[in-house]
């Protein structure tokens, strides 16, 4: 029995001892201390021992648990501070390293205009909406009062996805506009509708003015009683705020567009100044924007009564907005990723545009 005991002790000290983690250690403990534990059952034995017997094994069965016992919790210290001190290792961050002289990244003008208009038309009481660019059929251009055999579906040079990707019996497309953000408005909130929805395009149509993917925001108002007079104002008060002139002049033109009804173009006089057009002034005219009413097949395509129900909506290119406000003048620039460019035309990322500070700050 006593040789029993010593060889226990020592098979257990060195189990202990070899145990390299703490998973392995709790092995250890459970097989000696646990239910059926090894030392747990000499301590079972001592109930039905003589009295004289238990004087001289108790000592020793208790002495083996206690030696166990602090062996097995010294050396779980000494696993969980190796434990600790790898970790402490491995994560250290080394607070010494110099920060970069200046922040390096630019805020991308196109995310600036973005951030730009977003400001203004807040301040107008208009929300943000969004739309996918994987579009179907019914909302890029039916619901807009295209339907299929309509000539103004050529003149959108539209990404047609293959036939097998149709959803629900609609051809898929890559948005060509974001006016099916209208139509996903107009059938997902009750009217009052106040929205912008800027976002990307795609056109299958490629020079120094016009690239595959490009930036367009759509504006949309649907109330009662709203006339041409609202969208004139709208349109004044933040082209006036984007350019940071008062001296903006519009002119609006009678134009065509399936959507709307009149239908309105809308120009910005510029003034040349050292040779350089100027927004502001009238000494000639650039087409910044079409726009109109909502046309009543499209309230009633959306499930709305266009007897209760009127607005106006507007449509602009992002990136030429950014052109004529930044003097950039090649579009393919703005998607090439060239560093050089976006040091020169991008803007501080804590700069963050707001009406009383300057939108362009
Ligand atoms: N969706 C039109 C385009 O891409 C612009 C537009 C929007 C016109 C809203 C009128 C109203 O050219």
């Amino acid at each position: 029995m006593m040789k029993n005991i010593a060889t226990l002790q020592t098979d257990l000290m060195g189990a202990i001892g070899s145990a390299d983690t703490l998973d392995a250690l709790e092995a250890v403990r459970i097989a000696a201390l646990g239910k059926q534990g090894s030392v747990s059952a000499l301590l079972k034995t001592m109930g039905s021992m003589s009295p004289e017997e238990r004087q001289t094994q108790g000592p020793i069965i208790n002495g083996l648990r206690e030696s166990i016992t602090s062996a097995l919790a010294s050396k779980k210290a000494d696993l969980e501070t190796a434990d600790l001190n790898r970790r402490l290792a491995s994560e250290r961050v080394d607070m010494t390293l110099p920060a970069p002289e200046t922040p390096r990244g630019t805020v991308h003008p196109v995310s600036q205009v973005m951030d730009e208009l977003a400001e203004i038309f807040a301040d107008m009481g208009f929300a943000v909406a969004e739309g996918p660019e994987i579009e179907d059929d019914w909302h890029n251009f039916t619901a807009l009062n295209i339907p299929e055999t309509h000539p103004a579906r050529a003149m959108h040079d539209t990404f047609y996805f293959p036939d097998e990707m149709a959803r629900d019996g609609q051809k898929m497309v890559l948005r060509t506009h974001t006016s099916p953000v209208q139509i996903r408005t107009m059938t997902s909130q009750e009217p009052p509708i106040r929205i912008i929805a800027p976002g990307r395009v795609y056109r299958s149509d490629s020079d120094a003015t016009h690239t595959p993917m490009f930036h367009q925001i759509e504006g949309l108002v649907i109330d009662k009683g709203i006339h041409l007079g609202h969208l004139k104002w709208t349109l004044e008060t933040f082209l006036k705020a984007y350019f940071e002139r008062e001296d903006v002049v519009l002119r609006l033109r009678p134009s065509y567009f399936p959507f709307t009804e009149p239908s309105v173009e809308v120009d910005v006089g510029y003034s040349v100044v050292n040779g350089k057009r100027v927004i502001g002034g009238a000494e000639g005219w650039m087409e910044v924007l079409g726009s109109g009413m909502v046309h009543r097949k499209v309230i009633e395509a959306c499930g709305l009564d266009p007897d209760v129900w009127q607005g106006f909506a507007f449509g602009t290119g992002v990136d030429r907005l950014a052109m004529l406000k930044y003097g950039m003048d090649d579009l393919r620039a703005f998607f090439d990723g060239d560093n050089r460019w976006l040091q020169h035309y991008g803007f501080n990322a804590l700069d963050v545009p707001t009406l009383s500070g300057g939108v362009g700050a």
